[in-house]
């Protein structure tokens, strides 16, 4: 597995190897014990760091060991990193335990870990890969349902519990992704509401966020290579350059309706903190779209 080069450089505005010293005033998440799968890069990372920062004990569970540790080192003791590949229910069940056994309890689920699957040879539904769209669906669906599972039986004997898994944009509207992508991401904003519809009455809220384009390792990976990821490697791809995620924010800037702004990891990882946060106590079933605007309305009459 290629492991890529650390430095003190920054990643989307974020210290990849610093330690985060500017604490907020009002800790939202203070004594929380929360998991974030798919923790240990992009969106996941920004998430651990924010939650680290709003007073949370965080877990970030990955497969990618090193890019976890270091995280999970950079930011001790608010961050432990525990190797966890979502597909594997042994891995799920073994990491909620473990933290429950640990910490005493989970507060909080983030079922980040995502893949965004080959575009370039199977774009066509004549062309479609069945293996490939397996493929997808056990981490993206099967992965979240898992961990909601494995949350579920962690916090109903103790009556509260908050579940977040992320959805897509392409969870929302077609023409945002690849089918397989779209059919994971359309499952999980599924999923989330009827979770929501069982898990209320133990006091446990269930939501998701649907972001627009960020500028991380997954898209940035599919747009250099054509749209394709390593297959044998899985997610393993090394750290977009500066210059990269440039172009990547360039792109979906241009493509957004609300200017002025770009979305970014930080962004979305805001989102999950106000659903992970008693802000949002009454917020259950609510698929959170960041987006800027884009699956709200197509300007047909020149607006
Ligand atoms: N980047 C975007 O534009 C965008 C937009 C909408 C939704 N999303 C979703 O956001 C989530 C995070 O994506 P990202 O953009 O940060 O991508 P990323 O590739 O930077 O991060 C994904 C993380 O998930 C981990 N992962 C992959 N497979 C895993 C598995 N089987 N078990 C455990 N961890 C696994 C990876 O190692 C990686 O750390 C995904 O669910 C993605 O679909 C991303």
């Amino acid at each position: 597995m290629p492991v890529p080069v650390m430095s003190e450089r920054t990643f989307q505005g974020i210290h990849v190897l610093g330690r985060e010293n500017n604490s907020p005033s009002h800790k939202r998440l203070e004594g929380k014990i929360a998991i974030v799968t798919g923790g240990a890069r992009g969106i996941g990372e920004a998430t651990v760091r924010l939650f680290a920062r709003h007073g949370a004990k965080v877990i970030i569970a990955d497969i990618e060991d090193t890019l976890g540790t270091v995280l999970a080192n950079s930011l001790a003791p608010s961050a432990a990193y525990v190797h966890c590949d979502v597909t594997s229910e042994r891995d799920v069940e073994s990491l909620i335990d473990s933290t429950v056994s640990k910490y005493g309890r989970l507060d909080i689920l983030f079922n980040n870990a995502g893949v965004l699957g080959n575009q370039a040879n199977h774009k066509s539904i004549v062309d479609f890969d069945a293996d490939e769209f397996d493929r997808v669906m056990r981490v993206n669906v099967r992965g979240a349902a898992l961990g909601m599972k494995h949350a579920a039986r962690a916090m109903i004997p103790r009556g509260s519990g908050c579940i977040i898994s992320t959805s897509s944009v392409a969870g929302v509207m077609g023409g945002l992704g690849p089918h397989a992508y779209t059919a994971s991401k359309h499952a999980i904003v599924g999923l989330t509401k009827n979770t929501a519809c069982e898990l209320g009455k133990y006091g446990i809220r269930v939501n998701c966020i649907s972001p627009f384009g960020v500028a991380t390792a997954m898209l940035v990976n599919a747009w250099r290579s054509g749209g394709e990821e390593d297959e044998d490697e899985g997610m393993s791809f090394g750290v977009p350059s500066g210059e990269e995620v440039e172009k990547m924010e360039e792109f979906v800037r241009g493509l957004a309706d609300l200017k002025g702004s770009t979305l970014r990891a930080k962004d979305v990882a805001e989102a999950a903190l106000y659903l992970a946060s008693d802000e949002s106590k009454y917020v259950s079933g609510h698929n959170l779209v960041v987006d800027g605007g884009i699956t709200t309305s197509r300007n047909c009459v020149g607006l």
